[in-house]
């Protein structure tokens, strides 16, 4: 079968990421200032409202991405044309950016096989399907995990030597704080093979009112996005947030160099979470951090790269070079 789906999420799995999840909430509410990670948001909603974000003309993050990718296509298809290769994508979401690419490697005759991963089961299916109806007679085949980043990985290793090139793109290595990022990068050099690829999408430091207007579209897309994550804890946790209780805004921190989303209290509430037994109590205006999106500089991205076992192959960059993706080889 070329275009299948398969979950790592299902059965004891399911109990192990449930446990993951609350875990992560009760210590997020418990912080003082209270701080939840931005992955809480993305069930099967909270991707769709992403997809809307990355059709926001004014976050440039998608947008550069796009235009690179389509600038660059050719560039990519000669560091992989000579041999059979699989492209894993962690984090795909709605893979709009790789499919330009894979319709690409596509036109060139090229063999491969597209491995699409993500924790959102309902991203990963919706995208196997969307892939099927418009690539059913390409050839290429397309297997889509819903599964952690490294259980993924590991599924996949077993199966064949091919050459890996691993897209992790929409910036989303910027919700990693540095020293996370960097064991992210490190460990996923342990799981490849010397010479598979690697390509990672990070937002450039900008002007701070370019990245506030990116994050605080007048239409109010962000704002649901991050209030999403309290449609998530009232399912999953059986909670009870009152979501037009809440508002909320995006702002660059200079100290942190990350545009930090905040959801705040409006007013003075208690909040209980039925699945964990607990209460949570809020101070009127008091603020939740819901996201933390690091701004790189090609210096610290340099550094990444080389201190974790990586050859920087190249740079690519839109117009305005407010976006990089940036192409990696995995050293012995
Ligand atoms: C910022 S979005 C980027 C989506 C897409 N790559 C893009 O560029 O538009 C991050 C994606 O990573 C997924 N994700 C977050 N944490 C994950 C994890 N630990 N394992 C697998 N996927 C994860 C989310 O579900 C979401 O689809």
């Amino acid at each position: 079968m070329p275009f299948t789906f398969h979950s790592l999420r299902s059965g004891s799995a399911t109990a192990s990421s449930n446990e993951q999840f609350a875990q992560a909430v009760m210590e997020g509410l418990s912080r003082k200032p209270k701080r939840l990670p931005s992955w809480l948001i993305f069930d099967n909603r909270g991707s769709d409202i992403f997809t809307e974000i990355t059709q926001l003309p004014g976050y440039h993050p998608a947008q550069c991405e796009f235009e690179i990718f389509q600038a660059y296509k050719q560039t990519i298809t000669d560091l992989l044309e000579k041999t059979e290769f699989r492209v894993i994508e962690l984090g795909a979401g709605d893979g709009g950016k790789t499919q330009i690419l894979l319709k690409h490697f596509i036109q060139n005759q090229l063999t491969f096989e597209y491995v699409p991963i993500d924790i959102s089961e309902g991203a990963v299916k919706n995208l196997v399907i969307a892939l099927e109806s418009k690539f059913s007679q390409s050839g290429m085949s397309v297997m889509g995990l819903a599964a952690d980043y490294f259980d993924g990985l590991r599924t996949i290793s077993q199966q064949s030597n091919w050459r890996n090139l691993v897209l992790f793109l929409g910036s989303t290595i910027g919700n990693m704080e540095l020293p996370s990022a960097q064991q992210f990068v490190q460990k996923l050099r342990e799981s490849l093979g010397v010479g598979d690829y690697v390509m990672i999408g990070f937002d450039l430091m900008k002007h701070p009112k370019a990245l506030y207007a990116a994050y605080n579209d007048s239409t109010g897309v962000f704002e649901k996005f991050n209030l999403h994550l309290l449609d998530v804890l009232n399912n999953k946790l059986g909670a009870n947030f009152v979501k037009e209780w809440y508002v909320q805004q995006g702002q660059y921190n200079p100290r942190t160099h990350a545009v930090e989303s905040f959801i705040y209290s409006t007013r003075e509430q208690v909040v209980s979470l039925a699945t964990l037994k607990k209460t949570f109590s809020f101070d009127a205006w008091e603020a939740m951090q819901t996201e933390h999106s690091y701004k790189y500089t090609i210096a610290e991205i340099e550094m990444l790269a080389v201190k974790s076992g990586y050859r920087i192959v190249t740079h690519l960059f839109d117009a305005n070079k407010h976006f990089v993706n940036s192409i990696w080889e995995v050293m012995k």
